[in-house]
């Protein structure tokens, strides 16, 4: 039997669950090949490692300890599709220096984790002829194709517990929050966060929203004799009246109201509405950083496992996906360039709507 070598690397943000995907890949490889008829390449810090062909052999050992282990262990980088066939200076061509180094690697395939814009620049290489399966995942949950990428559950787990000390101190003080939730441009971390820890006001960048009908929900609220509130706003929520504007003018409105994000521009509106106190909460990247949780756990190893299957049977230009709990393969054309974005009529919305939930339409 020839030697098998395989590349491997994570691309884009990060998020929970990466190392242990990349430990689902490579042992179920070993276990598939033998590990003296397998050779793993970690190419370093994501497209940019292979552009610039800098990689590391993967001693087997390197894969134990690292099923609850955030971040990735191959480290990673953003290098945005729209730019990836841009001729750099020095003349660095990067599309052909990926080519450039599967070939001086000798690859048999390149396996890569990665969310949307990773998806797109890996249909592009598998286009042009290179050996690709991915894998999704992104703290967003939304790749298209996939009922549900790895990171997501972990994220939803501290986005809600961020909610849950807020719930506590907003009770005490009688104040209004607004935590606002990573996910610019769907609302599925938000959405799940702010069920999961009982919002009040949930506000997502699929359904803009409305600041009389906000007004309205946290006024209900008072006249129940509750004087807190909850608002969970995806960073990337619209106002109505912004609705028609492309994504850098409604940055530069913010701006132009001294806002540093949408959450800031909703307290000022509010506090000049309702006369309350409004405080702001912002967990950022806290929402992709530590150990997955076990869900994720769980899901990256199949994943990873289900992309090792793919290879021996050469069953390349796919993600491996997880569709009604069956983890399958979705050509990569049918993935790349689309979002899975929150359906305004799905039963998750409707359920939330049906407990009083408001989302500010
Ligand atoms: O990876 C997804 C994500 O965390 C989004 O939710 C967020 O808008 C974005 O990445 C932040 O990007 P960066 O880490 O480059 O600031």
């Amino acid at each position: 039997m020839s030697i098998k070598r395989v590349g491997i690397l994570t691309s884009g943000g990060d998020c929970q669950g990466l190392n242990a995907a990349i430990r689902g890949v490579c042992k179920s490889l070993y276990g598939i090949y033998g590990e003296e008829n397998i050779e793993i390449y970690g190419i370093v810090d994501g497209y940019r490692g292979l552009i610039n062909c800098e990689y590391r052999f993967l001693k087997r050992e390197e894969f134990s300890g690292i099923l609850n282990l955030g971040g990735t262990i191959l480290g990673t980088s953003r290098e945005p599709f729209k730019r990836i066939r841009d001729i750099e200076k020095n003349n660095i061509d990067k599309l052909s220096f990926m080519k450039e180094t599967y070939k001086k690697l000798k690859l048999d395939c390149l396996v890569i984790l990665g969310g949307n814009g990773t998806h797109k620049t890996a249909n592009l290489l598998s286009s042009e002829g290179l050996n690709v399966v991915t894998l999704p995942k992104t703290i967003d949950n939304d790749l298209f194709g996939t009922d549900v990428t790895f990171g997501f559950h972990s994220a939803v787990g501290i986005a809600s517990q961020v909610i849950d000390c807020i719930h506590t101190t907003a009770t005490s003080h009688g104040r209004i929050f607004i935590v606002e939730i990573m996910g610019n441009k769907v609302g599925w971390l938000t959405l799940y966060s702010g069920i999961a820890s009982g919002a009040d006001i949930i506000l997502i960048p699929e359904i803009p929203y409305n600041l009389n009908s906000i007004i309205r929900s946290l006024e209900n609220r008072s006249k129940q004799g509750k004087n807190f509130s909850i608002i969970a706003m995806a960073e990337g929520s619209i106002p109505v009246e912004y609705k028609n504007l492309s994504k850098s003018e409604r940055k530069d409105k913010l701006k132009k109201n001294n806002c540093s994000t949408i959450s800031y521009k909703l307290a000022n509106d509010l506090e000049k509405a309702v006369g309350q106190e409004i405080r702001v909460t912002v967990p950022g990247h806290f929402q992709r950083g530590g150990d997955p949780c076990p869900y994720d756990r769980i899901l990256a190893t199949r994943f990873g496992s289900f992309a090792a299957r793919l290879i021996s049977e050469s069953r390349y230009g796919n993600m491996v996906s997880l569709q009604n709990d069956k983890v399958v393969a979705i050509p990569l054309e049918d993935v790349a360039g689309k979002l899975k974005t929150v359906p305004e009529d799905s039963q998750i919305i409707l359920s939330a709507r049906r407990i009083g939930t408001t989302f500010g339409d």
